[in-house]
């Protein structure tokens, strides 16, 4: 059985006192009835109150970032260490708006997956195209490259600790969500790439999640595809109500 799983990618949203609050409702509102993993990703500032906040519960920490430097001069990075001290267990790498603002490429990527990885966090690599890209017919060709270079050398130890988010870039804060079948069809072939590197058996038990307009409405329907794990959600985790009735919805 895979691991499922609903984070919430704050983005650079929330001020302290709102992070509180949500972290205090969330903690409310959770009921034993979850049966799925939840992971919060803050920004960085919030990361140590947020975790303070959620002690004693079963929601986890997450990062939306992670240097692959260890320590040292680099001016406005963020260490595996110091998120690890700072109470994660989890870290977003490689998500769109890293790559498309900020220039991350696939090579810079597989660097932040071994880091993470080898400090033993669990690791949401993102993957997604964008509609140019799907339009002219290069899903497979965008999600082959992002998948292979993103992984690259691996070693299988760390197979439990990996997680994939398929987010297609034109369903990211948008509204249009990706129907369950076009989301399933490119699950399903993530999880081909993935048999490709590990084998069957591995590629089974590496958890997908669905991000990009997730939300409490169509949560369940999307959840409900072979090859969904759960989801990476955006501005759906910014109201604990509708981030609870997500995790609700498998
Ligand atoms: P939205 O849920 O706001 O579309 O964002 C998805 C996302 O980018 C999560 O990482």
């Amino acid at each position: 059985m895979r691991k499922k799983i609903v984070a919430g990618n704050w983005k650079m949203n929330t001020t302290l006192t709102e992070a509180k609050n949500l972290t205090s409702e969330l903690k409310q509102l959770f009921s034993n009835d979850i049966k799925c993993e939840m992971v919060v990703c803050p920004p960085f500032t919030w990361l140590t109150t947020v975790s303070e906040n959620l002690n004693n519960s079963p929601i986890k920490i997450g990062s939306q970032n992670i240097s692959h430097q260890e320590k040292g001069a680099f001016t406005g990075e963020t260490s595996v260490a110091m998120i690890k001290e700072a109470g994660a267990t989890y870290a977003i790498i490689g998500h769109s708006e890293r790559r498309s603002l900020y220039g991350e490429t696939n090579e810079v990527i597989h660097q932040k997956l071994i880091a993470g990885l080898s400090q033993q966090l669990n690791v949401i690599l993102c993957c997604g195209e964008t509609l140019e890209e799907r339009n002219a017919g290069k899903l497979e060709e965008i999600l082959t490259a992002q998948i292979q270079l993103g992984i690259g050398e691996m070693s299988l130890e760390y197979l439990p600790q990996l997680v994939i988010a398929y987010e297609p870039v034109w369903a990211i804060g948008t509204g249009l969500t990706a129907s369950p079948e076009q989301a399933q069809e490119a699950h399903y072939f993530i999880r081909k790439l993935l048999s490709g590197i590990f084998g069957e058996t591995a590629a089974n038990n590496i958890s997908i999640l669905y991000g990009g307009s997730c939300n409490a409405s169509n949560a369940g329907v999307l959840f409900s595809q072979s090859d969904i794990d759960g989801g990476l959600i955006g501005g759906a985790s910014l109201k604990a109500q509708d981030f609870i009735t997500i995790a609700k919805s498998f």
